[in-house]
């Protein structure tokens, strides 16, 4: 097989940048460029002091290596695809909003368009791998779309290389993955464009690791291994709700049954409920997946988890309103974190936008500090969590604030919605002064120390932990 030599990436999120740009680390022969439609991401790529458009603790030693040597950020997609001999497909797939299977299915109008782009440019044959999460048998409307619209003698290999790294560790996950799985055609094409991107991985990925499989339990693994993630979630924090009515513990709970081999000790911290892109937006996909093969039973039982989900964040915000004496009129809430989970900057799917949305609908007053998150971001996403609201009346409740301490400053509770650890090393003491009386902490990542903040003075309630008021 002729190795990869150019390599294209189609999409410079937060999937595509990292990922290619470790390539571009630690491939120094091979040249990559990212490519995105969207002119202002790719000048935050380029730019000089190194503005990057995603966070992600180490992204920026990595660019800082490879970018200008090796490691491109283009607007020019056609150029990029032209000079490729393999290309990801790193594009956003959202749930559909609209149409059939609004609300669950993936729409893969960015996908497809990538790929009529592909067809349109190339003079030549390519590899072309679907990075994005995609529904199972995308791979074939891609070749669809391909082999309909090439030019003569160009062939496209589809290659499914579905990404596992998370937010807040991608370029940990990229640089020591669990696994790499590439799936392909069993045809002797197939499995040679195989061969040319698992060539590419194994510049620094141990061989045993790079698993390759069948196009269709590719595509499906991807899926499924995110649903299994939720699941873990979801299962914990049904059991955090029992938990807090019955006087057991959540994290003795984990502790105790994770100690068993075959469940293990990860992935189950209760929490405030998950978001991020993925794990609701493919779920739903499976579900839709399996309602269209029917199969209700399968659908019914995926759907659950994200129901779980939705209970928990309900459950957490009712919380809050019971405690502060069943009113939060005027009183002013400070919400720490507003990211999905700590180390980024991401907010798709924040449970911290839900809480904030249930507090406004309840007439309080929102501060809200995180130390990733740029404001327009957040008043971005308020604004689209409350349609109905003006953006001056959402801004007339909500004050975006500096730091933990400014937020918290004259309000009457505090809700941990993300588990940075800068607030787990706040002078409680000194915020505990500026606060209104009685103060209450609600701990929905379970990262405090509740008996500290006790005896500070602060009643505390934690997510899953028998309550005990001070
Ligand atoms: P993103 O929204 O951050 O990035 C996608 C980029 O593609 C955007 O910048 C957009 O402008 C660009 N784009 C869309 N259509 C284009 C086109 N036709 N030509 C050029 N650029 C185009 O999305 P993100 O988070 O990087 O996700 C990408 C895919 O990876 C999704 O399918 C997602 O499910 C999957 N994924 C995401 C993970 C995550 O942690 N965010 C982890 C694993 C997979």
């Amino acid at each position: 097989v002729a190795p990869v030599k150019k390599i294209c990436c189609i999409g410079a999120g937060y999937v595509g940048g990292p990922t290619c740009a470790v390539i571009a680390l630690k491939c120094p022969q091979i040249e990559v460029t990212i490519v995105d439609l969207n002119k202002a991401r790719i000048d935050a790529w380029n730019s000089p002091d190194y503005q990057l458009p995603i966070y992600e603790p180490g992204l920026l030693e990595v660019v800082r290596q490879a970018r200008g040597r090796n490691l491109f950020f283009s607007t020019d997609v056609d150029a990029a695809i032209e000079a490729a001999d393999l290309i990801f497909v790193s594009v956003n797939t959202p749930t559909k909003k609209s149409g059939v299977g609004a609300g669950y299915a993936a729409d893969l109008a960015y996908v497809e368009s990538a790929t009529r782009r592909i067809a349109d440019v190339a003079t030549r044959s390519k590899i072309v791998v679907e990075k994005s999460t995609v529904p199972c048998r995308t791979a074939e409307s891609m070749r669809t779309i391909l082999e309909a619209n090439s030019k003569p003698n160009c062939r496209f290999d589809i290659l499914s290389n579905p990404e596992f790294l998370a937010e807040g560790t991608a370029i940990d996950d990229l640089f020591a993955p669990d696994r790499v799985l590439i799936g392909s055609l069993q045809t002797p094409e197939g499995v040679a464009a195989c061969e040319a991107l698992a060539s590419v991985y194994a510049n620094w990925v141990p061989r045993e690791r790079i698993l390759t499989v069948g196009l269709w339990s590719s595509e499906l693994s991807k899926l499924a291994a995110n649903a299994m993630l939720a699941q873990r979630i979801s299962s914990i924090n049904s059991l955090s709700a029992l938990c807090e009515n019955t006087g057991a513990n959540v994290e003795e709970l984990a502790h105790a049954m994770g100690r068993d081999t075959r469940i293990g000790p990860k992935f189950l911290r209760a929490s405030v409920g998950f978001g991020g892109s993925c794990f609701q937006k493919d779920i739903l996909n499976l579900v839709y997946i399996s309602e269209s093969v029917h199969l209700p039973e399968v659908a019914a039982y995926w759907r659950q988890v994200v129901e779980m989900n939705e209970y928990q964040k309900h459950r957490f915000a009712k919380t809050v309103v019971d405690t502060l004496f069943n009113t939060i009129t005027n009183k002013t809430i400070a919400v720490l974190g507003f990211a999905f989970k700590a180390d980024t900057g991401d907010t798709r799917e924040s449970p911290a936008i839900a809480l904030v949305r249930s507090f406004l609908l309840e007439s309080a007053k929102v501060t809200i500090y995180d130390p990733k998150v740029p404001h327009e971001q957040i008043w971005l996403d308020l604004s689209e969590t409350l349609p109905d609201w003006p953006i001056e009346k959402i801004q007339k409740s909500v004050t975006i604030a500096p730091s933990a301490l400014e937020a918290a400053k004259k309000s009457e509770a505090i809700v941990i919605a993300t588990e940075w650890k800068e607030f787990r090393e706040i002078d409680w003491k000194v915020i505990y002064d500026t606060m209104k009386k009685p103060a209450f902490v609600f701990d929905g990542r379970l990262i405090l120390d509740a008996p500290k903040l006790r005896e500070i003075g602060f009643r505390v309630k934690q997510i899953g932990r028998p309550e005990v008021l001070a």
